[in-house]
């Protein structure tokens, strides 16, 4: 039995919120979107995110809240055989994510503290292209990073699922919309050509829709949504028996698209207005944006603003990639979430601090060529969530009874309504279609 839950409806959709938000948002998504056309790519990403996203969405959560316990458990709850091992990926895929988003926190947190010293005063781009480099090339400076990200989400753990990881979230995830939205109105309002901007993210060219932008856009939804590895199925384990699942499962849908469009907004205009390269990723976060912030009017301030705004984002992300192994690890161990939390600080200690290092350009856990941190971001979103993914819809769709898909999709109403019936439909048909059209294409195959 899941130890612990939600107090509220508020506090659950903070919770699922904040795993959902996070650097996908931020640095992915608004380049996604502006490189694969702009307002058409976001109605495609709206229309995958409705038809495949929600329904595996909707699985983990009918799978999770009807048993109350982690991953692993709850498969084998429902079925004998081999689908614990679904349950066991997920888990894994949870801890092999988290041991380099903790390195990606560590970075942020760095990047915070030099804006609150105002280091990027000034600085070209050149100049912070140097301070990031030989930041992450500085071994022991990383390690340190990440682990202080990685004590920051312990602790919340280790204050429980309603005082530590709902509290959390109910704080963090307001001041991060707060955060977000004065950075964008300074970008959209006070910046000088910011049109340009709004234009690369918005202007619709439907003539860059392909079937490949809308696998692009799938993977980029599944990713933002936090689905394929437990993360979704672990917290509803804590949802009030009241919450309704469908309607939750919209409404992040919708708030995560809002605050990638969002993000969006408070980047780009600022990219274009200084000339710079959109391209995403690190360089993105953590060179371009310092860069702009150095040269612009209350660029401190707003510097500071924005990595606090990361560092949040990617805060609320690791607690629940952690509390995916925490309650696997106290339940099947049998011991006290604390001792499980403890145990798994110090393995991810000993596994991100090998990410950090991997990345310092020496040839400290590289293998073929690939940093430790490449391999797990790469082995993870290519691999491990899509098929997780998978699993997961084939499972609630066809293995589990209907009875719990129907009993937690109309919170135990006799309802047999068009909605019931077209959800299913989702579940069985078209999201393993899709999913798997993802796989096939994210391996080269299709
Ligand atoms: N959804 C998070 C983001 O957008 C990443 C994440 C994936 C978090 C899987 C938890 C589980 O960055």
């Amino acid at each position: 039995m899941a130890q612990g839950r939600f107090h509220n409806k508020i506090g659950t959709f903070a919770a699922i919120a904040g795993s959902v938000v996070g650097l996908g948002n931020i640095w992915r998504f608004p380049y996604l979107a502006g490189d694969n056309g702009g307002f058409a790519f976001l109605i495609v990403y709206l229309i995958v995110s409705l038809l495949v996203s929600a329904p595996v969405m909707l699985s983990e959560f009918s799978i999770g809240r009807s048993q109350r316990c982690n991953a692993m458990r709850a498969f084998r709850n429902i079925s004998s055989g081999p689908w614990f091992l679904i349950g066991f990926l997920g888990v894994a895929t949870a801890y092999v994510i988290d041991s380099f988003y903790m390195v990606v926190g560590g970075w942020s947190l760095k990047f915070l503290q030099l804006s609150v010293t105002n280091a990027f005063q000034s600085l070209s781009a050149d100049e912070v292209a140097h301070t990031f480099s030989s930041f992450i090339a500085d071994g022991s400076s990383t390690v340190l990073w990440s682990e202080s990200t990685l004590i920051i989400a312990t602790l919340v753990i280790l204050l429980g699922v309603s005082g530590g990881i709902e509290r959390f979230n109910k704080v963090l995830m307001p001041t991060l919309l707060l955060l977000l939205i004065v950075l964008a109105i300074n970008s959209v309002f006070f910046l000088p050509d910011s049109s340009k901007g709004i234009e690369f993210l918005f202007k619709p060219d439907f003539s860059k829709i392909s079937y490949e932008t809308v696998l692009k856009a799938m993977g980029q939804s599944f990713f933002s949504l936090s689905l394929g590895m437990g993360a979704m199925l672990t917290y509803s384990a804590y949802m009030p028996a009241k919450q309704n699942l469908p309607k939750t499962a919209f409404s992040i849908v919708a708030f995560d698209t809002i605050i990638a469009i969002i993000s969006g907004l408070a980047i780009f205009p600022a990219v274009f207005s200084f000339g710079v390269d959109p391209s995403a990723g690190p360089q993105l976060l953590f060179i371009t944006m310092p860069a702009i912030f150095g040269q612009i009017t209350g660029g401190h301030f707003l510097s500071i603003l924005f990595f606090l705004l990361v560092f949040f984002a990617a805060s609320t992300s690791q607690v629940s990639l952690l509390e995916v192994v925490t309650a696997y690890i106290s339940e099947e161990l049998g011991i006290k979430r604390r001792k499980a939390a403890l145990l798994i600080f110090a393995t991810m200690s000993i596994t991100g601090g090998m990410c950090a290092l991997s990345q310092t350009g020496s040839d400290t856990f590289v293998f073929f060529g690939m940093s430790l941190f490449d391999i797990f971001d790469y082995a993870s979103s290519n691999f491990m969530l899509p098929i997780g993914g998978l699993l997961i819809v084939i499972f609630a769709g066809w293995v589990m009874p209907k009875r719990i898909l129907h009993a937690q999709l109309t919170n135990g109403a006799e309802d047999e309504s068009i909605t019931f019936k077209g959800l299913r439909f989702l579940i069985r048909f078209i999201a393993p279609i899709f999913v798997a059209l993802m796989f096939l294409n994210l391996i080269g195959l299709f």
